[in-house]
């Protein structure tokens, strides 16, 4: 089986990439199933039910998301609906609303937020483990979006669940990482997946407001840049169906002009 796995998708510059792009990828790479991290589908921050029905008829089967999830308010009634294909991460406290996996589908698809320098969550690691614990998606492979901002915890969690998931990606820094790997138990592994918007951005925001803020320590609203180059960052993740281990991980970038 091949997911392909798509990094941080910003604003409406993001969109439209994934729009020109990804039906292609879809037939040429022959995808059978694909990830997308859409919680900065929306202006950069969250994301709205428009905003996620145009990324799944242009081929995502599942969204993934992270700190920006509650940014839109439209959406967050629609979490609990279990034919809703966004995913809220699954260490958030059990009230919320949504959800923090799926296996609806013929992919598990577990969303994590990381707690070094993101927020006070509750363990990743102890929250995969209690899934994991059970019967969940049973003879599926299973993929992972480990959104968080530290190298080091995506690197750790990727050696505590090595031969127990098929993939685990990082998102949230918007960066791409250069370290695809099968881990020698058989999870593929990368870093950060990177994101899909504006090349000449700070991680897809305009340059001068993000610049502004750093300079001066004033904040200043970001605004997603929406024309110009741009970059669509994703892995392809290639699983053996009957085993659930990884036999490739590949980058697959992509660069257009809006
Ligand atoms: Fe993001
Ligand atoms: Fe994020």
């Amino acid at each position: 089986m091949r997911i392909l796995m798509v990094g941080d998708v910003v604003g409406s510059g993001g969109r439209r990439t994934v729009k020109k792009i990804l039906p292609k990828l879809r037939h040429d790479l022959a995808l059978d199933f694909v990830v997308l991290q859409g919680e900065n589908l929306a202006g950069g921050f969250g994301l709205t039910l428009e905003t996620v029905y145009e990324m799944i008829e242009a081929g995502a089967d599942i969204i993934t998301t992270g700190n920006h999830v509650w940014d839109k308010r439209d959406i967050v009634r629609k979490l609990d609906d279990p034919s809703f294909p966004v995913l809220r991460p699954l260490n958030y406290p059990p009230m919320n609303p949504g959800r923090g996996a799926s296996a609806e589908g013929p992919v598990g698809v577990v969303n994590l937020i990381g707690r070094v320098w993101v927020g006070e969550f509750d363990s990743p690691f102890a929250a995969i483990d209690d899934l994991l614990a059970g019967d969940w998606a049973k003879g599926k492979p299973i993929v992972v979006d480990l959104h968080a901002e530290a190298t080091s915890e995506k690197v750790a969690l990727g050696w505590h669940l090595d031969g127990r998931v098929s993939a685990l990606v990082g998102t949230h820094t918007h960066v791409a990482t250069a370290d695809c790997r099968i881990l020698p138990e058989g999870t593929a592994y990368v870093t950060d997946l990177g994101m899909v918007g504006g090349t000449e951005s700070v991680i897809g925001m305009h340059v001068e407001e993000a610049l502004d803020r750093f300079l001066t320590g004033v904040g200043r609203r970001f605004r997603p840049v929406e024309n110009g180059p741009m970059r669509f960052n994703s892995v392809m993740i290639e699983v053996d169906d009957s085993t659930g281990n990884a036999v490739s991980i590949e980058r697959v970038d992509r660069e257009l002009e809006l």
